[in-house]
């Protein structure tokens, strides 16, 4: 029977009741291309909550409609768009989960016809533009307006996306950003838009409000990544959902730690910043975990506070009472090409049995 999953944990000034995070998981083609869901959310993360996850971070969320990684994402770009998230705060909390949106710009990534990006360069035959100041200021306000809104919407805080090479990690990277004014250059320089878009949301949503950061780890490396941490701690990020960046694609991790290494980075990071007296943050990792065993067994050794179980959660919207409970849970079947509910929640064929396993008749 699992123990350390089922242990409280205190975010901000928030009580999280277990280790179980629900990472963001986009619904493609859930939404009608304004921003808007055409499937119920309230009752996708609700679900969750009643199936007992502590933590659930709502998909990734585009600040403005240009920053779109896909056309049926949602948005929070528009007031118009604040009650679906209101919905879902209020059946999340419903179920006892802590609840934030994830906040993304997708940069050179972004779909429409003009990308920006920290530099100049060429995606195919899509031309990429470098940001300008104007461009830069616009997207800091941006993300202050849609956390605001979430905020109204009644979520306890937002996840900002400096991870899987959108907007924020193309200006962290090295190898997107070639820039020679001061958000390019030394780290301190590209690290200035994550730094400073996390400084404005804190400032405007005051000390309560919860900010998370999905990090980018390996972006160039371990080391770098940590001077970042500690920043984004200085200013105002209240956890860590560590995931990858543009960095080196494939780690191979010890020989001891059975995980993937996207399981190892995160928990290489935790360990370093612990050493190093650092952070006193919590911090997630994540990928793979699909049976409870692999989750307890971080927590035991000590390498994370969080973890982070995604596809599993997709399959098993009970994942984490049934884990909590000592009982088997409905296994993601890693089908081919990562993921089938990438293409719609409907292409997934254990969701759809969950669904219909979870509905009363
Ligand atoms: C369908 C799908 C959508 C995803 N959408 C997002 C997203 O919106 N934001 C994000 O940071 N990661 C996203 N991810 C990555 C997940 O948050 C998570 O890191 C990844 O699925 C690995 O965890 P897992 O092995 O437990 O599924 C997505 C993954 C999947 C499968």
């Amino acid at each position: 029977m699992p123990n350390l999953l089922g242990q409280a944990i205190t975010i901000n000034r928030k009580t999280v009741r277990n280790r179980i995070v629900m990472p963001p998981m986009v619904c493609f083609n859930w939404g009608d291309g304004h921003g808007f869901e055409t499937v119920d959310r309230a009752e996708h993360y609700g679900r969750r909550a009643r199936g007992g996850v502590g933590l659930i971070v709502v998909e990734a969320t585009a600040i403005n409609r240009e920053g779109r990684l896909h056309v049926s994402q949602l948005g929070l770009w528009s007031d118009d768009q604040v009650d679906q998230f209101a919905r879902v705060a209020t059946a999340c909390h419903d179920g006892n989960a802590v609840v934030l949106v994830q906040l993304v710009h997708a940069g050179s990534k972004a779909i429409g016809p003009k990308l920006y990006s920290a530099s100049s360069s060429v995606d195919g035959d899509k031309p990429i533009q470098a940001m300008e100041p104007e461009h830069i200021e616009r997207v800091k306000q941006d993300f202050v307006q849609a956390s605001l809104r979430a905020q109204a919407a009644g979520l306890d805080g937002v996840e900002v996306h400096g991870a899987h090479g959108y907007l924020l990690n193309q200006f962290t990277a090295s190898r997107s950003n070639a820039r020679t004014d001061g958000y390019g250059g030394t780290l301190a320089g590209r690290s200035r838009l994550a730094l400073e878009t996390v400084q404005a949301v804190r400032a405007a949503l005051g000390p309560d409000f919860i900010i998370g950061y999905r990090f980018g780890a390996n972006d160039p490396s371990l080391a770098e990544d940590g001077w970042l941490l500690d920043r984004l701690v200085a200013a105002g990020v209240d956890w860590f959902n560590i995931s990858t960046g543009i960095g080196v694609e494939s780690i191979v991790p010890p020989a001891d730690f059975p995980e993937h290494y996207i399981t190892w980075l995160g928990c290489a990071l935790h360990a370093q910043r612990r050493r190093a007296g650092q952070i006193g943050r919590p911090t997630a990792c994540v990928y793979g975990l699909v049976q409870p065993a692999q989750a307890e067994r971080l927590l035991a050794g000590g390498q994370t506070d969080l973890v982070a179980i995604g596809r599993g959660l997709l399959a098993d919207p009970d994942w984490a009472n049934k884990a909590l409970a000592g009982q088997a849970v409905n296994p993601c079947r890693h089908c081919k090409n990562g993921c089938a509910f990438r293409l719609d929640g409907r292409s997934c064929p254990v969701f759809g049995l969950s669904r219909a396993a979870a509905t009363p008749a």
